[in-house]
């Protein structure tokens, strides 16, 4: 992608709305915008259909904590669309600062959707597991990238119920807190939905985002509680060495994720398999995939009952 390119996704004249939220990376606002649109648009930008014009009046503006780097904003930008992947329309100036603007998901992140939807019921889990695995199908295999943030917070959902994935190519100028931990100088990670290799070891790859997929699953069957260890909050380990002693039971397989009784055993062995403590066991996201779609053709009553983890073996994607 050229500057010039960059230039023709500017927005100008976004009226700033609520803030939806701050994270790590920076602050989200709601925006609004007028009649100066950007020669580019959504309908050309997103990889679906169903959008109409009326959509790209809402948008969101994502203000960015740490510096801006121009060249990491072209990069995102040009990105191959994908319709479980957040659609990354351009470049807005809020206060001053350079901001990303991406779609609006009227529904948000799926953490905060607990109270209105019952995400753990069969159908409505096995579409919002087909819907991630394919957005992070397109990360792994066609953008070839890792997401390295996986986690509810960054899943988002449509109006129409369809989900995507936020927040991809974890930035490293981030403070520390009970969700992130930094585990070496400029390595800042959300230990609690890391797979142990990246906790210990630094150790980031195609696996360790199917670990974090793991935990959103995990998250989401567990009606968004937060991950905790041996029955304490993340907010209680407060040391390094506090955590690495707990991730080293998660690496020896003496602390193994539960699930609540009523969560199908052939759902939770799917997650399980996720969350595998050895890399090289967990399955590549393409396996994963094609073991959502038959949970979901199980959850739709059709089809015979399959055994999920069958196909979860012998993933050479690490
Ligand atoms: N495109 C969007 N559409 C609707 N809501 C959004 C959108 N992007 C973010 N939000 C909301 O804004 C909140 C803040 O998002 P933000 O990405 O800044 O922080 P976070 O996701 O909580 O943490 P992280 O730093 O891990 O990304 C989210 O919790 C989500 O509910
Ligand atoms: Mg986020």
């Amino acid at each position: 992608m050229t500057l010039e390119s960059i230039d023709k996704k500017f927005y100008h004249g976004l009226n700033i709305g609520e803030k939806l939220g701050e994270g790590q990376f920076g602050t989200t606002w709601s925006a609004i915008r007028h009649d100066s649109a950007p020669a580019e648009k959504i309908k050309k930008t997103r990889d679906t259909s169903e959008t109409d014009d009326n959509d790209l009046k809402r948008l969101v503006v994502k203000e960015s904590k740490g510096s801006i780097d121009f060249n990491e904003y072209r990069v995102v930008l040009g990105l191959k669309p994908h319709k479980n992947i957040l659609s990354l329309l351009g470049l807005a100036v809020v206060n001053g600062k350079y901001c990303l603007v991406s779609e609006l998901c009227e529904y948000g992140s799926l953490d905060k959707l607990h109270q209105k939807i019952n995400m753990t019921e069969s159908k409505t889990f096995a579409d919002i597991a087909v819907g991630i695995c394919r957005g992070l199908d397109h990360i792994h295999n066609t953008l070839e990238i890792l997401h390295k943030d996986i986690a509810c917070r960054n899943v988002l959902m449509r109006l129409d119920g369809s989900v995507v994935l936020s927040d991809f190519g974890m930035s490293r100028q981030i403070q520390a807190d009970q969700t992130y931990y930094s585990i070496s100088e400029g390595n800042v990670i959300p230990w609690a939905w890391s797979g142990p290799e990246v906790v210990l070891e630094g150790r980031f790859t195609f696996a360790s985002d199917i670990y974090s997929l793991g935990v959103t699953f995990w998250e989401i069957l567990s009606k968004g509680n937060a991950p905790c260890f041996e029955g304490k909050k993340l907010n209680e380990f407060k040391t390094l060495a506090a955590i690495c002693s707990v991730i080293h039971k998660v690496a020896n397989g003496s602390i193994t994720a539960k699930f609540p009784s009523t969560i199908p055993k052939s759902t939770a062995s799917f997650v399980r398999s996720c969350l595998h403590p050895k890399p090289e066991r967990r399955p590549s996201v393409a396996n994963l995939l094609q073991s959502a779609l038959k949970i979901k053709t199980i959850a739709n009553g059709s089809g015979t009952q399959i055994t999920l983890t069958d196909s979860f073996l012998g993933n050479d994607r690490v």
